[in-house]
């Protein structure tokens, strides 16, 4: 989404236009593997840390990036490599010291994707731990901590999960990643926002940017995942967790949709911006190569992961395939803002969509075919509609799903006729938390709740105005709870028979040694839809 807070107090903050390189001629033909001496590495080559993530019954993929100048600002370099592509070791084990290794082998770090490597591994056991890492010459990676997930279809009494979102580096330090790690989850989601691509101009800033600009061409994005990548907190909480990953709009740009620019770009020009976005993301997400390695501007993250009989989840696109905001008016800024039903009867056309047809169509049959006790659809922005005011007269946001009302009426409408056994819709964006009943039809107060949303606040993004959307809560009475003050994440335990939501904030952002707290609890009951306070 658009950060609020650039939604509401920032619309005249400088940006700098990039010019978007085109990144699509980087696929090139793989080179002959090159092995490493011992001696060639002069700084560690594993300062971006690992990550597992995509996990599945039998594997997962392990993730690195070959990055021994990891800010290098040489295009031709990056992290300081040249050449071709890398080969590298690695190892699996049973146990944290690695002392009994059940998998070792090769992998290649891709000089096309800016040496990172995706060893997507399988044939292993379910629902257990392993550890893992990744050797070159005399260097060793960190040992991260990889899951496999239960059996689908086991029996699964509970598990622990936690989701974040929005966070900006130069807003705060990642305390909040930390903590998260500590409560030893058995994956985290990632909502989107992980990097911001902008520099902040306005609001105060407790680090910068390395490089002062707009991330706008592959080697900024690059060094923009770079830069977040070496903080501590968040090497710490990829190493420790496996992620299962979605991203919002920053990982671009503010507020896009499909090939639609906040600031009207030419289409395909900024196409071109979007295919560099989206390949430094691949470059440093462990997702699965078979499904997102990207083509030109095109990669697929949407994904669905099974957890045992327990719960499956649908994560979900919300950025790549819908339809540009409602009444997109050139020449002001373009992205969200607030419209009323007379000034734009666009925003209800039934012919517009969020997450695109076609995943509508795979959202809904998976949806069908579910088994799962619980249903959770991972995804960037409020779903609950949030009914404000502009000029005295109700007014809706157009960048969330407030934008595309006849894409969400499909949505909760197929969930009420599938019977979808609990389904819990998980979301970011908005640096707030709230607790919402999803109801048939938010306008009518006998409508019957169909599913239960929970936003969870930004690790360290800046929130909107409390006040601003806290006066207009009367006007939304599905709305239980909102938070834009504090910052933090959303960690769930999750039984058969009911979801408990713990909100959890750091004393400060601005600290690194914040604290951790609880700020609120709810839960849902198996079979009743909505939010109940613990
Ligand atoms: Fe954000």
């Amino acid at each position: 989404m658009p950060c609020t807070v650039i939604r509401r107090s920032f619309d005249r903050r400088r940006f700098v236009r990039g010019a978007a390189s085109a990144s699509f001629a980087l696929i090139a033909a793989p080179a002959l593997v090159r092995y490493a001496a011992a001696q060639a590495w002069k700084a560690d080559p594993f300062s971006l840390g690992v990550a597992s993530g995509t996990p599945r019954a039998d594997g997962f993929v392990l993730w690195t990036r070959l990055a021994p100048e990891p800010l290098s600002s040489n295009p031709e370099t990056p992290g300081g490599m040249s050449g071709g592509d890398v080969g590298i070791r690695y190892e699996i084990a049973t146990d944290d010291a690695m002392k009994s290794i059940v998998r070792r082998g090769s992998a290649t770090a891709e000089q096309a994707f800016g040496y990172s490597v995706h060893l997507d591994v399988g044939g292993l056991e379910p629902n257990r731990p392993y550890w893992y890492r990744f050797l070159s010459g005399e260097a060793s990676s960190a040992v991260g901590r990889a899951m496999t997930l239960p059996a689908p279809g086991s029996a699964v009494d509970q598990l622990r999960f936690g989701y974040v979102s929005c966070s900006n580096y130069e807003h705060g330090y990642f305390a909040a990643y930390r903590h998260l790690a500590d409560e030893d989850p058995q994956f985290v989601i990632f909502l989107g926002d992980y990097i911001y691509e902008y520099v902040d101009e306005v609001h105060p800033t407790v680090r910068r940017h390395s490089d002062g600009v707009e991330a706008a061409t592959l080697p900024t994005y690059r060094n923009r995942y770079a830069q977040y990548r070496l903080d501590p907190d968040l090497q710490h909480l990829h190493a420790q967790a496996p992620s299962i990953l979605t991203w919002d709009d920053h990982e671009v740009q503010n507020d896009y949709a499909d090939k639609y620019s906040e600031f009207f770009a030419d289409p395909e020009q900024f196409l071109l911006r979007r295919a560099a976005a989206y390949q430094a993301f691949y470059e440093h997400m462990p997702v699965r190569p078979i499904l997102s390695r990207p083509n030109g501007p095109l990669m697929r993250v949407y994904d669905r992961f099974v957890l045992g009989d327990l719960l499956e989840i649908s994560v979900i696109d919300g950025r790549q395939y819908r339809s540009r905001e409602a009444c997109y008016r050139p020449p002001d800024k373009g992205g969200g803002h607030l419209e009323t039903n007379a000034g734009c009867p666009e925003r209800r056309d039934p012919g517009r969509t969020m997450i695109g047809f076609d995943q509508e169509a795979w959202l809904y049959s998976g949806l069908a075919r579910s088994k799962a006790k619980w249903n959770v659809i991972a995804q960037d922005v409020l779903m609950a509609q949030l009914t404000e005011k502009l000029d005295g007269v109700d007014a809706f946001w157009t960048d969330d799903w407030d934008g595309y009302p006849a894409n969400r009426s499909r949505l909760l409408q197929h969930i009420h006729d599938a019977k979808v056994s609990n389904p819990v819709v998980v979301s970011g964006d908005i640096h707030s938390f709230l607790a919402n009943d999803l109801k048939l039809d938010f306008d009518d107060q006998a409508s019957p709740i169909v599913a239960t949303e929970f936003v969870g606040t930004s690790i360290s993004s800046y929130g909107p105005p409390y006040d601003l959307i806290a006066k207009a809560l009367p006007d939304n009475p599905h709305i239980h709870f909102f938070e834009s003050r504090r910052r933090g994440y959303v960690a769930i335990d999750l039984k058969p028979a009911r979801m408990q939501v713990r909100m959890r904030t750091v004393s400060d952002a601005h600290d690194p040694k914040a604290t951790i707290s609880t700020l609120k609890t709810y839960v849902v009951e198996s079979g009743r839809p909505g939010v109940v306070e613990a």
